[in-house]
Order: C-alpha cells, then sequence, then structure tokens
C-alpha cells in the first residue's frame, strides 16, 4: 500500500530518520518520538502542513486495534441520530451497507495520503474524524481549536495481541513469513510498534483530558464493553448530542449499542465480503472482541513483561489497566 506520491520533503526525511522493519509489515520509522508506519508518512506530513479543524470537529483518536471501528461506528451513529430515526423512513442506515471506516475517515490515510490538500467542502457540519496520530504530533489547527477529541485506548496485552494478528493477516496476504510472537513482545516493550511507543500514545492523551477535560474525552475499551450504556451517554454528552427523556426512555442507547454491537456489524455482508479502498478486508476489523482474549496467546510470564514495562511507563500518572 503506497501513497500517490511522496513529498520531497517526506522522501527527505524518511532517508534521514531512524528506521526498523517493524513486525515486518510495515516498516516504522521514528518521527517526532514515535514509530509511523513508512507507507502512510507522506498523509502524516500533509496532514500536519495543511489539515484546518474546525471548532465543531469531532476527531476520534486511537492507537491501532484499540476498538477504533467500534467508535467510529457508535459516533457515527450518535451523531446522525436524526436523520436515521423517523421509523416511517425507507431510507437504510449506511451502517448497515458501509464499514464504518469508510463513513469515519482517518486524517492521514484517507484523507492526506491521497491528496496533499483535500476538499472538505462534501463534509456535513460537525466533521467526523479520526486518527492514530499521538498529541503532540497533531497538526497545530488541532491543538489550538475547541474541536473536540475522543480518545480510545484498550489493554496493552489485548491490544497488543489484536495487533499481532492484524499483522499476521496482512503478511499472509502478502505471502510473508511473520516474526514469530516472542520477538514482536520484545518489540512492543521497546516501543517499536505502529504509532508507538504505546504508553507515550495513551500518556499524551491521558494528560491533555486531565488538563482539559472539554477538549479530550479519554476512554477505555473495557470499560465500554462492561457498562456501554453508562459511556455511550457519556459520550454523548462529550459530543455536544445528550440523548433527550424522551430517547432514553424509547431505547435509543441501547438500539445504537446493537447496531453497533461485534455480532451485528460482523454478520453484515459488507463486512463479510467488502473490502476498503487500500485492499484489506472489511473482516479483518473483526476479530473476536472481547477482554482478556491475550491468555490464549502468551503465557503469564509474557503479559507481566508487558504489565511490568508498562507500571514503570506509567508511574506517577495515575492511569492503571
Ligand atoms: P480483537 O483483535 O481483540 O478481536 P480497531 O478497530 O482499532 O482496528 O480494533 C480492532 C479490535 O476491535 C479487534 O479486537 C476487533 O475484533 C474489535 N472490534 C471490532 N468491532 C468491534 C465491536 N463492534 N465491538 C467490540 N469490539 C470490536
Amino acid at each position: 500500500m503506497q501513497s500517490s506520491q511522496p513529498s520531497q520533503a517526506c522522501t527527505y526525511l524518511i532517508s534521514s530518520v531512524p528506521s526498523d522493519k517493524g513486525w515486518d509489515n510495515p516498516s516504522l520509522i521514528l518521527y517526532q518520538g514515535f514509530w509511523f508506519p513508512s507507507w502512510l508518512f507522506n498523509g502524516v506530513l500533509a496532514c500536519q502542513k495543511h489539515f484546518q479543524a474546525h471548532n465543531s470537529d469531532i476527531i476520534l483518536v486511537t492507537s491501532p486495534k484499540s476498538g477504533t471501528t467500534w467508535l467510529k461506528a457508535i459516533l457515527f451513529a450518535l451523531l446522525n441520530l436524526a436523520k436515521y430515526s423517523d421509523p416511517n423512513s425507507e431510507q437504510c442506515h449506511p451502517l448497515q451497507t458501509r464499514n464504518p471506516h469508510d463513513l469515519v475517515p482517518y486524517l492521514e490515510f484517507q484523507l492526506y495520503l491521497q491528496q496533499e490538500d483535500p476538499d472538505h467542502a462534501t463534509f456535513a457540519s460537525p466533521r467526523l474524524l479520526a486518527t492514530h496520530l499521538p498529541y503532540s504530533s497533531l497538526p497545530q489547527s488541532v491543538r489550538d481549536s475547541k474541536c473536540k477529541l475522543v480518545y480510545l485506548c484498550r489493554n496493552p496485552k489485548d491490544n497488543f495481541i489484536s495487533l499481532w494478528h492484524f499483522t499476521k493477516k496482512m503478511m499472509l496476504k502478502e505471502n510473508g513469513d511473520q516474526t514469530p510472537l516472542p520477538e514482536c513482545l520484545d518489540k512492543f516493550c521497546q516501543g517499536l510498534s505502529m504509532y508507538g511507543p504505546y504508553w507515550d500514545h495513551v500518556l499524551g492523551y491521558h494528560k491533555m483530558s486531565s488538563e482539559m477535560p472539554e477538549k479530550v474525552l479519554f476512554m477505555k475499551y473495557e470499560e465500554m464493553k462492561e457498562d456501554p450504556c453508562v459511556h455511550v451517554r457519556r459520550l454523548a454528552t462529550f459530543v455536544g448530542c445528550p440523548f433527550s427523556e424522551e430517547e432514553l426512555r424509547g431505547g435509543t442507547v441501547e438500539g445504537i449499542l446493537r447496531m453497533c454491537s461485534f455480532d451485528n456489524l460482523s454478520t453484515l455482508e459488507v463486512n463479510k465480503s467488502g473490502s476498503l479502498w487500500t485492499g484489506a478486508e472489511n473482516k479483518s476489523f473483526f476479530r473476536r472482541g472481547e477482554v482478556g482474549d491475550w491468555v490464549n496467546y502468551m503465557s503469564a510470564e509474557m503479559g507481566e513483561r508487558i504489565d511490568s514495562v508498562m507500571e514503570e511507563k506509567l508511574h506517577g500518572s495515575g492511569l492503571k489497566f
């Protein structure tokens, strides 16, 4: 997967910063303290340079494999509630026929990787966008504007295993041999993973959510799983569309959660057989969707390695997994 035409600045930077073969696919380069996939670096630079945030924008931020697909679906459903809630309408909800990644584009990926300065005129307001960029690498206008950031993170052991599976799928597609899990674990614990170090990614947004809670909402996948209704209500209030009493009584929250559930989304035809514009199969975004799945792939000792590095790195932050 490649960008159309890497800019000169991109080619120069790639050749001048540290790089690593990553977990085989994709190769990673170290920029502004984080490991970015080299194939989308052009998109990172272009969006840093050109993206102009609006105060009304809502941007979902995650580390890869933290539950982005789920939250994209929920946010899309929330922000389009009025448009698709007419029971007499024959209009089918877009989530029934399109993958959430098609409906909520990534800044550095769908938007700025393909074009240096894409046209946002077709976007309805508020614009719902997504990114994996660390807080310190966000375009300046995102940090300066009043746009809202929803950050979702996940227990690092499950995040690691989910990323390992995803990488494996991508590698098999390209007929490569995958780096064995213990080697990937070594890299993860050294901070070497897509958009890693994982702890620095999480800490950046955790800190900003404490300093500016009206700008950054910090969420955890496990908490969403445990009490989704509470967290969807919290999310709705944060993005400025709280549920009315009537909606709450009428089961709107439960309806959104049903529509966006793993069981529903993963069994839709579009997500069973469709693909994204990159060629990635939609089904690769739906694996198991469970908390604690890491125990099926790692020994207790391997889990403790992640725990101990996280404990050390998060020390004093008040954040725990
Ligand atoms: P697993 O690999 O542990 O199953 P992302 O969307 O950031 O790429 O994250 C993918 C992870 O979220 C995968 O985790 C995937 O199964 C899970 N996921 C996808 N859709 C989900 C949903 N609707 N509800 C809960 N988890 C979901």
